[in-house]
């Protein structure tokens, strides 16, 4: 199956280009939402991307970055924000950033703080902690070095965090109590620039940007944008659920984001990875799922940041695993597109699942019952995708409210979704 760009290194791989000396070509852009937001955010401050219908971007950045005319409307997307602010109070350009209804529900403090503690100049323009937000312009030379401990473990916190600094020309270090995904680090690494990473004996994980150069040095590159591992975890869990095997070709194979299938096999599925290439520092390669009874599973709070978006599809696999299982220490869940930890339980028990709901978890039991009822995703794309596959599974009539939102991630998704169940 060919499987839509990984959203993740698509938004760092359009960021960076417009950092990069000369022309970069990027392959496979999905066509998401979110990536869009990205993609005309940075046009809107003055980097060329070509083809915006296209999955090839040849990305020149500008020579001079400018602000924006309108306010810079970041969609659904999370990381655009995040990533935005950062690179934005780094190049002190000047800008007001907001998104949609469910983007500024969604906490911004988390970047806001450190920035503003490394001397960035952001202001809440309505309610504190949310969006819209307004960065005032800079001089040049009023940063300082960031030495930062994160509460929770956010690859969107810090890879703001290291674009301000590398934009800026100053020193970051930043340590998370858990490893989230690497994908900047490993891009920057590999682009030449002066970046250290790693997990910590504690559990966490340390990054530090030592001394970068200003202004930003870093080469035009080309990328084929692996598969999205996490756009590949709906049609696995369809697979599974439906009995067939899964092969998947040219999917990144990131540890930081493939914790999943080390559940799938704790659940007594045969899944074999194999990496076949390297693509920018990204481990690229094939994913085969080999279908068997499901056994129920426990996830805890070290592992939530290598499988945080893939929550929603374990837990409707919970649903027809078999004994129950439980999942601790994903709070963070409650600050996504949707409250998710409520938006799952609140679905699975309309369907006829038992299912609790605890402060940072859930628990749920698993059945082979005949599922019903009308799900409400609340606009959010991974609740839709992993309801729209629990409801391919057989004894389950499921309807989804708003499949329309999936194009945040996964447009093509619910074709794939029929391919692969009919
Ligand atoms: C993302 C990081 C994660 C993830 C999100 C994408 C990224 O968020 O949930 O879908 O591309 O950096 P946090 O870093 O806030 O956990």
């Amino acid at each position: 199956m060919q499987l839509p760009g990984d959203k993740s290194i698509a938004h760092r791989a359009l960021i960076l280009a417009s950092l990069a000396d000369g022309q970069s070509t990027i392959r496979n852009v999905p066509g998401s939402a979110d990536v869009d937001s990205t993609r005309s955010a940075l046009v809107a401050l003055g980097a060329v991307i070509s083809n915006p219908e296209d999955d090839v971007a040849l990305v020149t950045g500008p020579s001079a970055w400018t602000p924006a005319l309108n306010p810079i409307d970041c969609g659904n997307s999370g990381t655009t924000v995040r990533l935005l602010t950062g690179l934005l109070v780094g190049l002190g350009t000047p800008a007001r950033l907001t998104g949609d209804r469910s983007l500024r529900n969604r906490p911004m403090d988390r970047v806001v703080y450190p920035l503003q503690s490394m001397g960035g100049r952001i202001t809440y323009a309505e309610d504190r902690d949310r969006l819209p937000i307004e960065l005032e312009a800079r001089t040049t030379g009023s940063l300082r070095v960031l030495r930062y401990r994160g509460r929770v473990a956010s690859a969107q916190v810090k890879s703001a965090l290291l674009l301000a600094g590398l934009t800026a020309g100053i020193e970051v270090e930043v340590r998370e109590p858990g490893v989230s995904r690497d994908h900047t680090e490993r891009m920057l690494a590999n682009l030449g620039a002066p970046i250290e990473f790693g997990p910590l004996d504690d559990g966490g994980a340390r990054v530090l940007l030592v001394d970068p150069p200003t202004p930003v040095r870093l080469p035009g590159f080309e990328l084929t944008i692996p598969g999205d591992v996490s756009s590949a975890a709906f049609l696995i869990a369809a697979g599974l659920l439906a009995g067939k095997s899964v092969h998947l070709d040219g999917v990144g194979l990131n540890e930081t984001r493939t914790g999943f299938l080390k559940v799938l096999r704790r659940m007594g599925a045969n899944v074999r990875e194999q990496v076949l290439e390297t693509r920018l520092g990204e481990p690229v390669g094939t994913i085969d799922v080999v279908a068997g009874r499901l056994g129920s599973f426990e996830i805890e709070a070290e592992e939530v940041p290598r499988l945080v978006d893939e929550i929603p599809v374990l837990a409707v696999l919970a649903a027809r695993a078999h004994g129950r299982s439980r999942i601790w220490g994903a709070g963070e869940l409650r600050n996504k597109e949707s409250d998710r930890l409520a938006a799952l339980a609140v679905n699975l028990g309309l369907l006829g699942v038992e299912c609790e709901e605890r402060r940072d978890g859930l628990i749920i039991e698993g059945s082979e019952r005949s599922l019903s009822g009308t799900v409400r995703t609340g606009g959010d794309h991974r609740i839709a995708m992993a309801f729209g596959v629990l409801g391919s599974a057989s004894g389950c009539e499921i309807e989804v409210d708003d499949k329309d939102c999936v194009k945040v991630s996964f447009p093509g998704f619910w074709t794939i979704l029929d391919e692969i169940t009919s």
